[in-house]
């Protein structure tokens, strides 16, 4: 891969479904039989925490074989003072074109945007494997959890500006886009949109299963 091999660019509306039938493509039978996250990124959109400024698409071989999205989240520390971070998620690549570094050239030109927008942390739950490379640590490290002092070994903390957080300890407030994902009706009628696919059984669910089950307690 080489840089006059693709093109990033800002997602629009001609690009919806594409995006989430390639979102589809690399997620189904991921995590669980099936996947949600084409929905997810469908009513992400119109949810006031989607950043609309950071929602990028990735073109090779004229067609979109990558996509990332962010949302608005916070942070608050014990005296109750927040601060606005973003959550990234979902990220795709499509499955014939991953472990060629366009996920590193996504996420490093969409960290750049945000700082530009002043941001300055993003927070997502994910596989480490996929993330540490890009400088992504344990929320363990820089004092991040959840109410109840929960440090998920999932919870993962990109900071983009030295200095951006301090060592006191920040509590996680995620945002609610995800919400709509419950209902698993929807889910399966939207999913009736795209070409009929085999939900199965597959290792990585295991795998999906321990990294979100998994806390740091020590
Ligand atoms: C996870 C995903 C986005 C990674 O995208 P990608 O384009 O394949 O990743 P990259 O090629 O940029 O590599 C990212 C990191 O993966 C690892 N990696 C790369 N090539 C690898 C290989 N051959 N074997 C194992 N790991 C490899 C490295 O850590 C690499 O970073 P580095 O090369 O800078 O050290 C992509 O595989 C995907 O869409 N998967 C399905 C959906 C998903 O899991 N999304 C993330 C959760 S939101």
């Amino acid at each position: 891969m080489n840089k006059n091999d693709y093109i990033i660019r800002l997602e629009t509306e001609n690009d919806y479904r594409e995006v989430e039938n390639l979102a589809r493509e690399a997620f189904w039978n991921l995590s669980v039989p099936g996947c949600d996250e084409h929905y997810f990124i469908h009513v992400m959109r119109s949810h006031e925490a989607f950043v609309r400024e950071l929602g990028f698409v990735l073109e090779a071989d004229e067609k979109i074989i990558g996509s990332i999205m962010y949302t608005k989240a916070k942070l608050a520390d014990e005296n109750g003072t927040e601060k606005p971070i973003l959550s990234m998620g979902p990220l795709c690549i499509h499955p014939d074109y991953q472990r060629k570094g366009y996920s590193k050239v996504l996420l490093e030109h969409t960290f750049k945007k945000a700082m530009e927008l002043g941001y300055d942390t993003v927070v997502n739950f994910g596989n480490p494997d996929n993330y540490v490379a890009r400088g992504y640590k344990s929320c363990k490290k820089y004092n991040v959890c959840f109410e109840g002092d929960v440090f998920p070994a999932a919870l993962l903390v990109k900071v983009l500006k030295d200095g951006a957080l301090d060592g006191r300890k920040w509590f996680y407030h995620p945002n609610n886009a995800d919400e709509p994902c419950g209902d698993t009706e929807a889910v399966a009628e939207f999913d009736k949109l795209f070409p009929p696919k085999e939900k199965a059984w597959q290792p990585s669910q295991e795998e999906f299963y321990i990294h979100s089950h998994y806390v740091i307690n020590w």
